[in-house]
């Protein structure tokens, strides 16, 4: 008797505590660790929230994957990540049977609670039962809450909610089915209308809506990049080897130069591998550093591009306040003397790589008069020196928005055009007439720059792919793949960049100079929300009297004095390039040669005018 009590009971008390974490919802729990189906191992996607903390090979680290299993993903103009990670069906404290998990560990730091480290590094996805005890500087092994469904053609990504986030947002940002996430959560969802914030919902996203994570697995994936890897590997080593035997070839006829120490097969491996191999670390040992250092001094061009810090820093007077030209999300910048020319300087936080200097020195082979010219760099500790051609007008956003609070007289509709037309073929030029066909992805009025007599050069080509790797965290945020007002939609949805990326951005400058406006204006009554002006132009276009729609939103600062209908062919030009569909956009040399019949109207325009109006552009007295 007695003892047939105590076995129901401990049969009771062991269904209960079997069934607690998963099928008995505690009313504060935030997640259920998805049941195993007959699955046992699959690719999944962890949604890491940005805080703008921790670099990507931090990141990496976090979830020991490797940075390249890391994408970036838009989210309201904020930059996380999806990760990949092998998901497996394993047992865990608190779960009854088993459930999918990733596995990881990190180093305990003092006074660490395990629910600070999930909600700080892992966007709260931690799997926690019961209180573990955290022993600061040894490793701790914890478990991500992960899932596999057995469609072929989707992967599960766990998704922490955010604040504000609707179902149907996360749909869309994740390219899943709101009925779908329901369905493979209804253990906390049970309204679709209210979801809560620190929920990990499981979503199934389609594979092919992010195109790395293609195909079955991500070795479909490996090969590709490594192809290309190796492609682009192969020709930089025929152009390397062209130099360096060149630059021999020179040498030895010159002057029966001594042999050289640096053999050139050395050489060549230290390039070759770089590219295979984290991307994101440090070079090891000093002995690495040296090592490189020759390297590229060994495939220098006539043109002394490496600059000392000491160079840097008597150019600067030390980094005066005084010489502080600017300030943004890649560093400061100050203008500075160096070998007699006038330069802007910018001071970067950097752990620099391999890939990253020899990135820079295909960066200081670009010249045209339309994009700042990179004329070398130096590099210290941490921080990266990048010296470019000094431009002396500051840039086209202070022109535009607010000029005269800036001390510049308003642009005139001619002068307009031609900065439209000089930015174009900048950017037309990197497009197309380089050697790898660069994307510069953050085309934006403040990277259009203009000098003394007005002509425009688009800066900061190339940075975005250079700072990546820095620490800061304003552009890890915001910076890294543009900005928002100027992005695409397959930029945010898809994470494509392509040159019509930069076809897109260069649609809101070319709205901004016809309005004035800035790319994206805070609304004044609910300031949470902004306004763009891609919204602004989608509207008038697609609108009935489309002219008469942007004849009522051109710049005030014009002072009434424009041609319309080179305005409204402006507009137009905007809306083609503002196109959603990438494919529908005009190519870069499309549009320098609409402009510059643009141009050329304005320059009769103008002279209609008889030279007698304050919109008289300086054009013909010196541009
Ligand atoms: C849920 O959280 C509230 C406050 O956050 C707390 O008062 C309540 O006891 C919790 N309920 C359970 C079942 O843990
Ligand atoms: C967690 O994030 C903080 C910054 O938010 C960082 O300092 C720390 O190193 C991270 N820890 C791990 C284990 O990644």
């Amino acid at each position: 008797m007695v003892s047939n009590a105590v076995v129901s009971h401990s049969i009771f008390l062991l269904i209960f505590f079997c069934s607690s974490a998963i099928s008995i919802p505690d009313s504060n729990q935030t997640m259920f660790p998805m049941a195993c189906s007959t699955i046992m191992k699959c690719d999944a996607s962890l949604y890491h929230i940005n805080n703008g903390q921790q670099t990507k090979s931090e990141i990496a680290a976090a979830y020991s994957v490797n940075p390249w299993q890391i994408q970036p993903i838009q989210r309201g103009g904020v930059e996380d990540y999806l990760i990949t990670v092998p998901c497996s069906c394993e047992s865990a404290d608190g779960v009854s049977g088993t459930a999918y998990f990733h596995d990881t560990s990190f180093r305990v730091g003092t006074g660490d609670f395990l629910s600070d480290v999930s909600n700080r590094n892992y966007s709260g996805q931690v799997w926690i039962f019961g209180d573990p005890l955290l022993v600061a500087g040894e490793e701790f092994g914890v478990k991500l809450l992960c899932g596999c469904v057995e469609d072929e053609s989707k992967i599960v990504v766990s998704y922490t909610v955010q604040s504000r986030d609707t179902l149907s947002q996360i749909a869309s940002l994740l390219r899943a089915d709101a009925t779908e996430i329901h369905h493979l959560n209804t253990k906390l969802i049970e309204d679709p209308a209210l979801i809560v914030p620190n929920w990990v919902l499981f979503v199934p996203m389609y594979k092919n809506a992010y195109q790395n994570t293609k195909g079955p697995t991500m070795k479909h994936v490996w090969t590709i990049v490594i192809a290309i890897l190796s492609t682009l590997t192969v020709v930089s080593l025929g152009t390397l080897a062209v130099i360096f035997i060149r630059r021999k070839f020179k040498k030895s006829k010159q002057n029966n130069d001594t042999r050289n120490s640096r053999a050139p097969s050395r050489s060549f491996s230290t390039f070759g591998t770089s590219s295979f191999q984290y991307p994101f670390s440090k070079p090891k040992s000093e002995a690495q550093k040296r090592s490189f250092r020759q390297d590229v001094s060994a495939f220098e061009s006539e043109k002394t591009l490496i600059f000392t810090v000491e160079e840097i820093e008597e150019a600067t007077a030390n980094f005066d306040e005084s010489r502080k030209i600017g300030e943004g999300g890649y560093g400061i910048v100050y203008h500075g003397v160096l070998n007699q020319q006038e330069v802007a300087i910018k001071k970067m936080k950097s752990n620099k790589s391999k890939e990253f200097f020899a990135e820079l020195k295909v960066l200081c082979r670009i010249h045209h008069i339309n994009v700042v010219e990179l004329l070398g760099y130096a590099s210290g500790d941490d921080h990266l020196y990048l010296v470019y051609e000094y431009v002396p007008n500051g840039s086209l956003s202070d022109h535009l928005h607010d000029p005269l609070k800036r001390g510049y007289q308003p642009l005139s509709w001619t002068t307009r055009t031609q900065i439209a037309l000089d930015a174009a073929k900048g950017i037309e030029y990197i497009h197309d007439h380089t050697k790898a066909r660069y994307v510069h992805r953050d085309i934006k009025t403040s990277n259009i720059l203009l000098d003394e007599s007005l002509g425009a050069k688009v800066a900061d080509f190339g940075l975005v792919k250079l700072v990546g790797r820095t620490n800061d965290d304003e552009l890890v945020a915001t910076r890294l793949v543009g900005t928002p007002g100027y992005l695409p939609p397959e930029s945010v949805k898809e994470l494509q960049v392509t040159p019509k990326t930069d076809v897109f951005a260069f649609g809101v400058v070319l709205a901004e100079l016809i309005t004035g406006r800035r790319a994206l204006i805070r609304d004044n009554q609910e300031p949470k929300r902004t306004k763009s002006l891609i919204t602004l132009i989608y509207t008038i276009f697609q609108g009935e009297n489309s002219e008469a729609a942007l004849e009522a939103v051109v710049d005030g600062n014009l002072h009434g004095s424009y041609p319309m209908y080179d305005i409204y062919k402006m507009g137009e030009i905007a809306a083609w390039c503002l196109n959603e569909d990438p494919v529908g956009r005009p190519e870069m040399h499309e549009i320098v040669a609409l402009l510059s019949q643009l141009m050329t109207s304005a320059v009769e325009w103008e002279a209609s005018l008889g030279g007698n109006s304050q919109v008289f552009s300086g054009l013909f007295t010196g541009r």
